[in-house]
């Protein structure tokens, strides 16, 4: 059963996953303490050892390791919950109150005799071995100000854990960090975007490699400013906390309404970092809409926001002659949209009408072009800013978030809405939906190319445009099912699991380099599935790193994850545009095998990068080398997630060759690349049905 209860005032739960159990008990004083994350255990075989004071200074609040930890009393961890008190104080006192059993949920309630109660959300998914926790705050007083809320606490027994999350930049989103937790370490986001700079999420491992070792990991699903604390207690254990982020953040509490917050999703496995990776894509594909993914064109790099109708059906007709299934128009395409001599933009956004001088009989034109060729149409927005120079803005100054007394901070030319504002809710669900009932759109990019600044005097605003942001696209949604929404901003800003519940694809990255993608994939692997994970072929050199990485290297790289082509395909030779379509028509077949991912090892001194999927009817290997060195080594392959009893065709060095799942998974194949930039893609059919 997933969820158990032990009988008695001070009972045992225990919640279980397929191979996790997650166990808790309820303390003589009414705390509720943390037992157990990890390996299955019953609740009736749970031993509650008892608790002593360490000294005057280390005491039992401190020391006993609580569910959902609140400021004061004896404590000096980070707080899951900090309040104020319409007298004025922030003292929290919870105690346990009651627990509500249901089949694959258990919500346990505790109460603070100041009118506060507090509901600690569990649900177990079975299908993805997971525990997803959440709480509701609520206050039946009036007065009361929530001054931070964390989602969830846990508790890993264990000192000295690696840390990993990634770290990066606008270009370089999604680089690996992977540090020692002595201490306390904070990652969090600032900016009401999700994730620049860092993910919110932690995964934590002692001695693990990408097949085995312990792994713990948890993941807030939120798109907006996060907190995630790791914390080495003086105790030798390490505490993880993952929520909204309480920086420049309060909430009021209305008597009676549940704040509610976002979800977390938490993970244990032994099979080491790979099995982690897939538990955390398992859930992630749980969220997301099942519908294969389309191999999409988009303008962007080709045309910047010099797009008009001609340009556009040219290169649609291109997209569509090389196998392309989507056709996506980037930014340009309305108000008055178009650069000054320095390159400085100004205006158009706000303005979501079609410019007649680019597009002089609207988008019909072109999205039956598209049509025809037999491609879906897409089109790009940013519905969250305003230009100054815009109409939108001349008609509403005051829907922009501003600072009393300050001059509003512009960057990229633009200011942000203030999405908290009924009627920027309500135009933008509006004009929204006239552009998507007034064109045959299937598909819709949403952009957003700044951080949020100088919000004003109310502090919920972060929360609440985040909010306001899942209301608009679930109501979009709603009103034209079966259209994608695709989450951008500025590249790869916003991709968490809050996210990946809401919008439907997932741009990974402004930087289009087909080598700095194996990074930025590689760690975005970690956690999202890579089917959320949007890849370009674009031109070379690459505007970015100047680079020009050959065309069968790109596509390999773009392969890995879900296909886009993003050249200037009217300017492509013969040759390429031949080539590109050979790489398309091979990409959808490979396609359906393309389900758990695994980040191959590589035992050659010479620096090949190795990914694999696997799923029941197959594999496919994808093997780079950027660069030759000293000697030209091989390197050995060893497959993984196949059927050790069932036998795989596939063809390699010009021979096709049947083989066992258990010889390719324990000797694995040699595999010699050469020269710079050398990949290969490797398919695997199984050729005995599947056992399962
Ligand atoms: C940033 C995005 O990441 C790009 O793909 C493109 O859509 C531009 N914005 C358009 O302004």
């Amino acid at each position: 059963m997933p969820v158990e209860m032990t009988p008695g005032d001070l009972p045992v739960f225990a919640l279980h996953t397929e191979t996790t159990s997650y166990a808790f008990t309820v303390t003589a004083e009414g705390l509720v303490r943390h037992l157990h994350w990890g390996g299955p255990v019953a609740a009736a075989d749970m031993i509650v050892e008892p608790v002593w004071e360490l000294s005057t200074n280390d005491l039992i609040q401190d020391i006993v390791v609580q569910e959902y930890p609140c400021h004061g009393r004896f404590r000096y961890n980070e707080a899951a919950l900090r309040v104020r008190f319409p007298d004025g104080g922030r003292e929290l006192d919870l105690r346990y109150r009651e627990a509500i059993l249901g089949d694959e949920r258990l919500d346990v309630v505790l109460e603070d005799d100041k009118g506060l109660e507090v509901t600690l959300h569990y649900s177990v998914l079975p299908e993805v071995d997971a525990l997803v926790r959440w709480a509701t705050i609520t206050s039946r007083v009036p007065g009361v100000v929530l001054e931070s809320v964390a989602s969830a606490q846990f508790h890993v027994p264990f000192r000295d854990l690696d840390l990993r999350n990634v770290s990066g930049h606008w270009g370089a989103e999604q680089q690996e960090v992977v540090q020692r937790v002595s201490t306390k370490v904070v990652l969090e986001s600032r900016r009401g975007i999700s994730n620049h700079h860092h993910s919110p999420y932690a995964v934590l491992s002692r001695e693990a490699t990408e097949v085995a070792g312990r792994v713990w990991a948890a993941a807030l699903a939120f798109s907006g400013n996060t907190k995630v604390v790791v914390e080495q207690t003086q105790y030798g254990e390490t505490l993880l906390q993952l929520g909204v982020n309480d920086h420049d953040t309060e909430v009021a509490l209305d008597p009676g309404v549940g704040f509610e917050t976002p979800q977390v999703v938490a993970v244990y496995t032994e099979g080491g970092l790979g099995g982690m990776s897939r538990k955390m894509h398992a859930y992630g594909e749980s969220l997301m809409d099942p519908q294969v993914r389309p191999v999409l064109y988009n303008s962007w790099e080709a045309t910047n926001f010099a797009v008009t109708a001609e340009g556009q059906i040219a290169l649609a007709q291109k997209a569509a002659e090389i196998g392309t299934e989507l056709f996506v128009v980037d930014d340009g395409w309305f108000g008055r949209r178009n650069p000054d001599q320095t390159g400085g933009i100004h205006d158009g956004l706000g303005d979501w009408w079609v410019d007649p001088e680019k597009f002089p009989a609207g988008l019909s034109p072109l999205i039956e072009a598209v049509q025809e060729a037999g491609m879906r149409f897409g089109l790009w927005v940013e519905p969250e800013m305003v230009n100054p120079d815009s109409d939108l803005f001349a008609a509403h100054p005051d829907w922009i978030y501003r600072e009393p007394g300050r001059e509003v901070d512009q960057a990229r030319g633009q200011y942000v809405l203030n999405l908290n504002l009924p009627e920027v809710e309500e135009f933008i669900i509006e004009t929204l939906d006239g552009l998507l009932r007034d064109n045959d759109i299937d598909y819709v990019k949403w952009d957003a190319n700044r951080p949020m600044s100088q919000v004003g005097v109310r502090r919920d605003v972060w929360f609440g445009h985040i909010a306001a942001l899942y209301r608009i696209v679930a109501e979009i949604k709603r009103r034209h099912p079966g259209v994608l929404v695709e989450s951008c901003a500025s590249g790869g800003g916003r991709i968490d699991f809050g996210a990946l519940a809401v919008f439907d694809d997932f741009w990974t990255s402004d930087n289009t380099d087909a080598l700095d993608r194996l990074e930025i994939q590689r760690a975005y692997s970690l956690v999202y599935p890579p089917r959320a994970m949007r890849a370009w072929v674009t031109d070379v050199p690459n505007f970015l790193s100047q680079r020009s990485i050959p065309l069968s290297f790109r596509f390999h790289s773009a392969m890995m994850g879900s296909l886009g082509i993003g050249c200037d395909l009217t300017a492509m030779s013969p040759e390429d545009l031949a080539a590109s379509s050979r790489y398309i028509s091979e990409y959808k077949q490979l396609r359906p095998l393309m389900r758990d991912f695994h980040r191959l090892e590589n035992p050659s001194s010479n620096d090949y990068r190795l990914f694999q999927y696997s799923s029941p009817q197959g594999a496919v290997l994808f093997a780079f080398l950027p660069a030759s060195r000293l000697g030209h080594k091989p390197t050995t392959v060893r497959l993984r997630g196949l059927d050790p009893h069932a036998r795989y065709r596939f063809t390699h060095d010009w021979q096709q060759r049947e083989v066992s799942g258990e010889y390719l998974m324990n000797r694995g194949l040699r595999l010699w690349l050469q020269g710079d930039y050398a990949s290969s893609v490797i398919r695997f059919d199984r050729i005995t049905e599947p056992t399962g």
